[in-house]
């Protein structure tokens, strides 16, 4: 029996997908970290805007005009609240944590030299990694990597013994998207402050299931993207210091960064304007606002609560099948579920599961170090959200136990 406060049977009500049918079963969405659904009230959002005021933001006096730009700074308003974060110029709307990543990763070229070190942790996506070693190539600086134990956890001792006052810049993931593991971001960052080292944290993985306060953490750049907590794909917001975020160069050129414009000079706009080059995803702005303000009304204690109970339940039934191994076992973890079942190809298995109605990720999640860490090619990753069931948990169990069945 899994306890909550959270009617889940009602909310389940407002995620309109949940009620089809794949391969002629119910849907069984257990691939919530890859994207989270969508509630209507957030449909619902998007389609006003379109229907009713679509037009581009901070261009026009016509009334349109004005009421979408509106709508988009309160949705930045929004969002500052949320992740309590000083002012709303600190909010970049980006197109999502890839995009925020490589803004911050091409604005530090102008700051390193040769000899200076960048630090990611081995636990990262592909995108918390491509990015700095191409600044490094770039720079001359050299990138060091914080290793990671058997259950999935940064070994921390080796962390501090990497910092030095060569280091400038700390890249970590608030949770493994592979993994589940979260990582104890303010331990990092205090200590890389201790040498002067800036930090950025990838919070994808993080944003949908812990309310992290910006300002108490003292990060200097967090990223996520709205598609992950129930929000549309193609948007997000880059946090940054507004001390960093001046020094920064622009990332793109175009409209809406500049103040003024000449062929001899042109002068940037003040923030947050100088990162928002062209027009914006502006209704997928406004509905990220919505998709805050849709789970903070479930609040992030109880669904946290919630997901914590799901993972462990499924955890304890997944480990009853002979031959069933989980990666990261992590003393903090939450909602990820990575396992392989030996001498079976994940993807065999995802396949399998998929014929069932239930959508797992399969492979190296962008995540080709883990996988190598490990020695194996990949694994099936099964991850929740505050909607799923201890029924689609035990749906997804037998459904593991019949491929396994099959494929052995
Ligand atoms: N980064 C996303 C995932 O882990 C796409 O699936």
């Amino acid at each position: 029996m899994i306890q909550t406060s959270l009617d889940i049977a009602t909310i389940r009500k407002d995620f309109p997908i949940l009620n089809r049918k794949v391969n002629g079963q119910p849907l069984v969405y257990l691939d919530n970290a890859a994207t989270s659904q969508t509630p209507q009230q957030v449909i619902d959002v998007i389609v006003d805007y379109y229907q009713g005021y679509n037009a581009n933001i901070h261009r026009g006096v016509h009334s349109l005009s004005q009421e979408a730009t509106d709508a988009y700074e309160m949705a930045r308003k929004k969002i500052q609240e949320h992740f309590n974060i000083a002012t709303p110029k600190e909010v970049i709307f980006t197109s999502g944590t890839t995009h925020g990543i490589n803004l911050v990763a091409t604005g530090f070229s102008s700051f390193l030299k040769k000899g200076d070190e960048v630090m990611v942790s081995a636990m990262e996506h592909h995108s918390n990694i491509v990015p700095w070693q191409m600044l490094c190539e770039r720079t001359g600086a050299n990138l060091k990597v914080i290793p990671m134990n058997l259950d999935g956890e940064l070994v921390m001792e080796e962390y501090h013994k990497l910092l030095s006052d060569r280091t400038k810049l700390v890249f970590c993931n608030h949770v493994s998207n592979a993994l589940g593991t979260i990582n104890p971001i303010e331990e990092i960052i205090e200590a890389a402050h201790n040498v002067d080292a800036a930090v950025l944290i990838d919070g994808a993985q993080a944003a949908a299931h812990i309310k992290p306060d910006l300002q108490a953490l003292d990060v200097d750049f967090y990223v996520v993207s709205a598609h992950k907590m129930c929000g549309p794909t193609g948007v997000g917001i880059l946090y940054g210091k507004e001390e960093w975020l001046k020094k920064l160069p622009p990332y793109q050129g175009g409209g809406e960064m500049i103040a003024e414009v000449t062929f001899e000079k042109t002068t940037y706009a003040d923030l947050p304007h100088k990162f928002e080059a062209g027009t914006p995803n502006i209704c997928g702005g406004i509905a990220f606002g919505a998709a805050l303000d849709y789970m903070n009304g479930i609040g992030f204690e109880a669904l946290t609560q919630y997901e914590d109970e799901l993972v462990a339940y499924a955890t304890q039934q997944l480990l009853s099948i002979e031959g069933l191994k989980i990666y990261g076992t992590a003393q903090r973890k939450t909602s990820v579920i990575s396992f392989n079942i030996e001498g079976i190809h994940p993807y065999d298995i995802g396949t399998i599961l998929d014929k069932l109605g239930i959508a797992v990720r399969t492979g190296h999640h962008c995540a080709q170090p883990i996988m190598d860490f490990y020695k194996i090619p990949g694994t099936v990753r099964a991850s929740f959200s505050f909607y799923n069931t201890k029924e689609e948990v035990d749906k997804l169990v037998a459904g593991v136990k019949r491929a396994k069945g099959m494929l052995e």
